[in-house]
């Protein structure tokens, strides 16, 4: 089958190639891709970043978000069948979206959206499932509560947004100026341009701030925090409850909560705490989100579309920050849904 491999860690690592089908477990489904979306990890992972922490052998196919039809099942499988048309987001280590085929643990499959074509639910799974776990199972988030979220054009940003205005929150964002409007229509009730204006003077009094930027985005995030609130990054720097939620060796626990002390110092020197945060894979989860979805109170936002021959420009588009809002796809069948 075609797929795209990584050969050698590093930013010319990735090609397409032809590769075996994979082998499928006793508890996989062989899914035939339909659609599948760029995040700014497959470049990380490309690039080897993750490379002591999430060990690849390789070659190995690159690709964290998929949207297909199910084709065979393993013996153990249940509540899958042939025929259905599932989204996931594959665990580490078993990635390989993007490729014609991909065999996946049925803990990570759920049925796709049905109000969504396969090419709308390929957006989905990473950006929501970390959406879901970052507000619902780490920060709890009740309404009237108030989150920032930043970047609320970015892929995960725009999902953020909506789910926080789901839970009840009220939710401010950053953007620039070209996407202040796309960010109000997802629901964000404060919108602060990041091109003009410094949002740690604006804001106060926050429960929660989503940092998807870093450095001094992050330090700054922590000001803007009412005592006893919480600021989560997803791009570091990590602590030690990462490590162990990769089952890495307690020494690289150590190493992480050593770059993370700066921040964890700041965050108690104002009386806040600082979490870092990684998505995990969660059939289960999908599918709760997937009604969502169904019920119109969340909306893939899609930027553009790339045919699967064009997956390394569709990553470049990405990597380029060439993006206006939301996610990049490619797609197997473009005109087909
Ligand atoms: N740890 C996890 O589980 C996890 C999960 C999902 C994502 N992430 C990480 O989160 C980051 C964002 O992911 P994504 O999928 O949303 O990427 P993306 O779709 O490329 O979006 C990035 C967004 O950031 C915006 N941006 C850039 N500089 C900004 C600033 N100073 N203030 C506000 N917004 C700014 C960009 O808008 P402009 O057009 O204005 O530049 C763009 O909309 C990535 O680093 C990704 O790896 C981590």
């Amino acid at each position: 089958m075609k797929a795209f491999v990584v050969e050698k860690y590093g930013k010319d690592g990735a090609r397409a190639a032809e590769v075996p089908e994979p082998t499928v477990g006793d508890r996989d489904v062989l899914v035939k891709v339909s659609a599948a979306s760029i995040n700014p990890l497959d470049k990380m992972i490309r690039n080897g970043e993750f490379k002591q922490l999430i060990k690849h052998k390789l070659p190995f196919v690159l690709g964290h978000d998929v949207a297909g039809v199910v084709t065979r099942v393993g013996s153990a499988v249940h509540g899958l069948k042939v025929g259905d048309e599932v989204y996931a987001r594959p665990r580490d280590l078993r990635i390989g979206g993007f490729a014609e085929f991909i065999a996946i643990d049925m803990d990570d499959v759920a049925p796709k959206p049905a109000s969504l074509t396969l090419h709308e639910a390929a957006a989905v799974p990473l950006v929501a499932l970390a959406a879901w776990q970052i507000l619902v199972d780490k920060a709890h988030v009740k309404p009237g509560q108030k989150v920032l979220i930043h970047a609320g054009a970015g892929g995960l940003g725009s999902t953020v947004i909506q789910l926080a205005k789901h839970l009840g929150a009220t939710v401010a964002t950053t953007t620039d100026t070209d996407t202040e409007k796309l960010a109000r229509s997802l629901g964000a009730d404060i919108v602060v341009d990041y091109t003009k204006e410094d949002f740690s003077k604006s804001l106060s009094g926050y429960d929660l701030v989503l940092d998807s930027l870093g450095g001094a985005n992050l330090e700054k995030s922590l000001t803007v925090l009412k005592p006893g609130g919480l600021a989560i990054s997803v791009v570091g720097p990590p602590d030690a409850r990462f490590a162990k939620q990769l089952g890495a060796p307690s020494f690289l626990g150590l190493v992480m909560n050593v770059l993370s002390r700066k921040v964890r110092k700041q965050a108690r020197a104002l009386g806040v705490r600082y979490q870092f945060f990684f998505m995990q894979a969660n059939g289960s989860q999908l599918r709760k989100i997937g009604a969502l979805y169904d019920s119109g109170k969340l909306r893939p936002v899609i930027d553009s579309t790339f045919p699967f021959d064009q997956t390394l420009k569709a990553m470049a588009h990405v990597e380029q920050g060439r993006t206006k809002a939301g996610k990049v796809v490619v797609s197997m069948v473009p005109d087909n849904d």
